[in-house]
């Protein structure tokens, strides 16, 4: 049995979603992959910090921080450490980074992770802070260590963009991407179209785990266009920053916009794209009334979809969750399995 030590950095929505996978699932992956994951360490600004060497149980983890209570209130060997500390003191194989998306700095993110790939550490992250603004340079100090870095799920959380596109489209050539990237604004305008007020869906939308800390960053368009970063310059081999994506929310959309829209048999979805000419990227996020017939007009709820428009196979969809805490917990397991499979 191989054994991954993990230490987590963010114990919010995503955290807690991998930990239930844990909880529920440890038994079963250890059967069918014959490895075993532990958490070691959890480290949250808000929740607490805690480090045990042998693990720490999934059940009391949650437990814990579903009843209100710090994670500090559990006996372990060490507690109390800020995300630098325990990085460097936790010993483990895989640091799974979880904290806050920030898409102007990427931080505290990319320092966690640089500071955990220099310590020879494999790193996981659903953050698209760093991976938007520094994946070349996290991917470089990864091949220099011997490690890797999974980011499936920051896009599309656990639905396997980056793999396909990464893996089994590399030698199709994707020219051209679009679809609907950020689930919290695809739930609120479904919700919408049966007459509930913006206000209502969008607390409804961050109550389900799908809204960002602050969810400005979805409703804006900064979310979706941080991903259309991402896939630009991971699967097409640019190097874009969140200005070069023309970009615009759905805060201008009212109820009765997307009535009017329905009774001439058309939706508003949020549609994020990004196409390679000849001389340059065109990246861009706009809320766009599709006809009812159109492929990505029937994906509603936080479901995300997308279309790899490429030179040898013509289009290929991928039709996913988007967003939720299993659904992006999932992309962590996703990881850490090819991770696995890649080092053994
Ligand atoms: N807030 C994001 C969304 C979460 O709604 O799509 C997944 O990145």
């Amino acid at each position: 049995m191989r054994t991954y030590k993990l230490a987590l950095i963010g114990f919010g929505n995503v955290g807690q979603g991998f930990t239930q996978i844990l909880r529920d699932q440890s038994e079963s992956l250890a059967q069918r992959f014959g490895a075993e994951y532990k958490i070691v360490a959890v480290c949250d600004k808000l929740k607490g910090s805690l480090y045990h060497p042998e693990g720490l149980d999934p059940a009391l983890l949650l437990d814990t921080v579903q009843a209100g209570k710090s994670l500090e209130t559990l006996k372990t060997e060490a507690s109390g450490w800020d995300a630098q500390e325990t990085i460097a003191g936790c010993g483990a194989d895989v640091l799974v980074e979880l904290s806050y998306t920030d898409l102007e700095t990427g931080e505290p993110a990319a320092s966690h992770l640089r500071q955990a790939l220099k310590a020879g550490m494999h790193a996981v992250t659903t953050n698209k802070g760093p991976i938007a603004l520094h994946f070349p340079e996290l991917l470089k100090i990864a091949r220099e260590n011997h490690v890797q870095v999974g980011i499936e799920g920051t896009v599309m959380s656990g639905t396997p963009t980056l793999h396909l596109g990464l893996d089994l489209l590399a030698g199709a050539e994707v020219q051209k991407i679009q679809g609907i990237l950020n689930g919290t604004t695809n739930y609120m305008l479904t919700q919408m179209e049966q007459g509930i007020s913006y206000g209502d869906v969008l607390a409804d939308a961050q109550e389900k785990g799908y809204a960002e800390a602050d969810p400005t960053g979805d409703v804006e368009g900064f979310d979706a266009a941080g991903k259309v970063v991402i896939l630009a310059n991971v699967l097409m081999g640019a190097s874009i920053t969140l200005n070069d994506v023309e970009r615009e929310g759905i805060t201008g959309l009212t109820v009765d916009d997307i009535t009017a829209a329905q009774a001439e048999g058309q939706r508003w979805k949020l549609i994020a794209g990004v196409e390679k000419t000849p001389d340059r990227i065109k990246a861009s996020v706009r809320p766009t009334r599709l006809a009812v017939d159109h492929p990505l007009a029937s994906v509603g709820g936080p479901t995300n979809a997308v279309t790899f428009t490429t030179a040898l196979l013509g289009d290929v969809t991928l039709i996913g969750p988007g967003a939720g805490r299993l659904a992006t917990g999932y992309a962590i397991l996703c990881d850490l399995i090819s991770i696995d499979r890649i080092t053994q």
